[in-house]
């Protein structure tokens, strides 16, 4: 490497990553939770209301995408630069009301600018101009969200979104362990989601870094830690539907998704590792959900069952993806 990285430098990228992280999580949350919210409008405002949550919950599931790439692209540059990106995001806030989800991401955006001026500062510093135009170009994408964030924040508070009575089969969601075990379910998703976006990127990282030594690496520029690279995005962008799809459920039940990530997500260090790592964490899913299937029976949540059975339905698939790889 022709210029100089210090640990500080690398640091200091790492508190990109975990703003990145914070932000697609909270944003995706919001999304999904902006449904109920949208439910459970006052009927006179019912039409006027509407577009707005719409529009609003569309943006943020877009924004959340786009953070997503921020974080990739991130994360890859700390790989090329022989560092180690951090999974830990800042702190998510999803808050309860649509004017509350654009005050928090209003702030998150304006906090994000200016670390990301001191970033493009330092880079300039030290004449790291990947890291300098990467910087760049996410700036002005922070700088779009934040204007659009902004339009959201001026709005009339919208009316208080008060709590429906309860019905008799509704009282199953009152069970505290369940609605605890279903964000335990949540929080494993976007474990996965962290690891294996983390590792995709540290893939692609190594494929760059690596000489190709067999003959067929050399000619097609493919290796292992390729073939990897591409599994682990399919199989990542497949939990970020489970994670929109247990958070929408919870919020559908009128329950709190916790924007949680555990178990912890263990990276390691070459393709090899990855793949027993992932195969550990999709056990760990597998189990899991078939506790949640067991309770959601139990209890007579029949779509929350159907749900979690899809899920592990796929779970399963990549379990045995990883399996095959399994050195
Ligand atoms: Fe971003
Ligand atoms: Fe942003
Ligand atoms: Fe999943
Ligand atoms: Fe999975």
């Amino acid at each position: 490497m022709v210029i100089k990285v210090t640990d500080e430098y690398i640091a200091l990228l790492n508190k990109a990553v975990a703003r990145e992280i914070q932000v697609s999580a909270q944003y995706m949350l919001q999304h999904t939770k902006m449904e109920k919210l949208l439910r459970k409008v006052i009927k006179e405002n019912y039409l006027l209301e509407t577009t707005t949550y719409e529009e609003f919950g569309k943006l943020l599931k877009e924004l959340a995408i786009q953070e997503m790439k921020h974080l990739g692209a991130i994360m890859e540059r700390i790989y090329i630069l022989g560092g180690e990106a951090t999974t830990k995001p800042s702190k998510i806030t999803i808050g309860n009301t649509m004017k509350e989800f654009a005050k928090l991401d209003l702030k998150a955006e304006e906090e994000a600018l200016a670390m990301y001026r001191e970033i493009i500062e330092a880079a300039k510093a030290i004449g790291d101009r990947e890291t300098w135009q990467l910087f760049m170009k996410i700036y002005s994408d922070e700088e779009e969200h934040l204007l659009k964030f902004q339009d959201y924040n001026e709005m009339e508070s919208e009316p208080d979104l008060a709590e429906t009575p309860e019905s008799e089969w509704r009282s199953i969601f009152n069970n505290k362990e369940y609605i605890a075990l279903l964000n335990k379910a949540l929080a494993s998703e976007i474990s996965a989601i962290v690891q294996y976006t983390t590792q995709h990127e540290k893939a692609d990282g190594l494929e760059r870094l690596r000489k190709k030594k067999a003959p067929l690496e050399v000619a097609t520029g493919k290796n292992k830690a390729g073939v990897i690279s591409g599994i682990l995005k399919k199989t990542f962008l497949q939990e970020m539907e489970h994670m929109e799809m247990i958070s929408e459920r919870i919020y559908e039940i009128d329950r709190e998704a916790v924007a949680d990530i555990n178990p912890v997500p263990e990276i390691g260090n070459n393709e090899d590792d990855f793949i027993k790592l992932d195969r550990e964490a999709e056990n760990y899913a597998i189990v899991l959900y078939r506790k949640v299937i067991d309770e959601a029976t139990k209890l007579g949540d029949i779509k929350t069952k159907k749900m979690f059975e899809d899920i592990i339905q796929q779970e399963e698939e990549h379990y045995w993806a990883f399996d095959d790889f399994l050195p």
